[in-house]
């Protein structure tokens, strides 16, 4: 199976995807890694992993539509069949999508439906929250709103602040992503236009 994977940041959910490759535990090829930073450490890795990259700026499109609709052309030309959007920090278009429902997964850092959107961690904080985690879903044309695949749970520690909870999720997320894109790319796991089925039972 055939992925590409768009990262805005330091890529460190790529680097798991790269690793649980390379420990066999995913049998995908990885044919692109694309940004919305040319600077993004995502793109040093892929470079580092001999993955093509792909960089596109989105101030040199008349809008979001363009800047989506360009990118998606680049993506469905290098052969991907599936997306996978790792620490991607940009709003997707609809329309754009269209062609990739049920072929496109997010990890947000959430207990979805809960905390959409960004400050996910702090939010969780602030509620007072047990418990935090990550969720996998299918990503749509509704921000953080598709439906949940996946998640990894922690219990939210008496001292976190902002940034300990960030970094005692990050290993988790690690876990989740590589697993739920291996059932994925592996068929066992499909959407059935209106949400993930595993084995073709319900989940
Ligand atoms: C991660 O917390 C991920 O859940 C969110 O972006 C953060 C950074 O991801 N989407 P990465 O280190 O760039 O993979």
């Amino acid at each position: 199976a055939k992925v590409a994977v768009l990262a805005s940041g330091r890529g460190s959910n790529l680097a798991a995807l790269l690793d649980a490759r390379t420990r066999g535990e995913l049998p995908v090829e990885f044919v692109l890694v694309g940004s919305d930073k040319a600077t993004a450490g995502a793109l040093r890795l892929a470079e580092a992993a001999g993955i093509a990259t792909l960089a596109l700026d989105p101030r040199s499109y008349a809008d979001r539509r363009a800047f989506d609709l360009d990118l998606f052309e680049r993506i469905t030309d290098s052969g991907a069949e599936w997306l996978v959007l790792a620490g991607f920090m940009r709003i997707l278009d609809g329309e754009a999508l269209r062609p990739w429902a049920g072929r496109i997964i997010n990890i947000h850092p959430s207990l979805l439906p809960k905390y959409r959107g960004l400050h996910t961690h702090r939010r969780a904080l602030e509620a007072g929250d047990a418990e935090h985690g990550a969720s996998v879903h299918f990503v749509t044309a509704e921000l953080d709103g598709g439906p949940v695949i996946a998640q990894a749970r922690l219990p939210i520690g008496a001292g976190d602040d902002e940034q300990s909870l960030a970094q005692r999720l990050l290993p988790l997320e690690h876990r989740l992503l590589p697993a739920v894109l291996a059932e994925l790319a592996g068929g066992r796991l499909q959407w059935d236009g209106h949400g993930p089925r595993f084995d073709g039972r319900p989940l």
